[in-house]
C-alpha cells in the first residue's frame, strides 16, 4: 500500500505541469467512465453483430462493467448526501443504484449456456440506465 502511495504521488508530480490534478474527484471519474464506455462497447458489438458473439468474452466483459458500475459514486462529493446538493442527491444515487442492478442482471445472465436472446433486454437496460443518468446529471 505504502508503495502505491509513493507511485501515485511521484505520477503527480511528474503530471505537476498539466492543468488537471489526476487525483481530483473529476480526473478519477473520467478514467473510470471512459473503461466503463470501452467496456460497454466490446459487449455492444457483440450485441448488435459487429463482431461475434464469444460467451466467454461477453461473461468477463459483464463482470467488469457489474464492478465498474460501482466505482464512480465515491468520487461525487457534491452527491454526497450531505453536500450541496443534497436534494439531487437521493436522485442521483437511485441511478447509480439502477446501473448496478443493471449490470448485476447482466452479468448473472452470461456464461456458457448464455444465448443472445438472454443478453439483448438486459444489455439494453444497461444502456438504458447509463443514459437516464446522463439526461438528467450529466452537463452538455
Ligand atoms: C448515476 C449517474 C451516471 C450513470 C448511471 C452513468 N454515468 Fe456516465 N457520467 C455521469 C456524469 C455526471 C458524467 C459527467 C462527468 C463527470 O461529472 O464526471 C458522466 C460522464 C461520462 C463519460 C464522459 C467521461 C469524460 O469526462 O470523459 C462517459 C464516457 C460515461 N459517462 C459513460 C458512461 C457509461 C458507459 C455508463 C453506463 C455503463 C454511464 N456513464 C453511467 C453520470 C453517470
Amino acid at each position: 500500500m505504502k508503495r502505491l502511495i509513493l507511485l501515485c504521488c511521484t505520477a503527480a508530480l511528474l503530471a505537476g505541469c498539466s492543468k488537471t490534478d489526476p487525483h481530483s474527484p473529476s480526473a478519477i471519474r473520467q478514467t473510470i467512465f471512459k473503461d466503463m464506455l470501452r467496456t460497454s462497447e466490446t459487449l455492444g458489438g457483440m450485441v448488435r453483430g459487429r463482431s461475434s458473439y464469444d460467451p466467454a468474452a461477453f461473461q468477463s466483459g459483464a463482470l467488469k462493467l457489474k464492478t465498474l458500475a460501482s466505482a464512480p459514486w465515491t468520487h461525487f462529493p457534491e452527491f454526497d448526501a450531505s453536500g450541496p446538493s443534497h436534494a439531487s442527491a437521493g436522485q442521483f444515487n437511485a441511478a447509480a443504484r439502477k446501473l448496478e442492478a443493471a449490470t448485476t442482471e447482466l452479468a448473472a445472465r452470461t456464461g456458457p449456456a448464455a444465448t443472445m436472446a438472454d443478453i439483448r433486454p438486459r444489455f439494453a437496460a444497461v444502456e438504458e440506465s447509463c443514459a437516464a443518468c446522463h439526461r438528467q446529471f450529466r452537463p452538455e
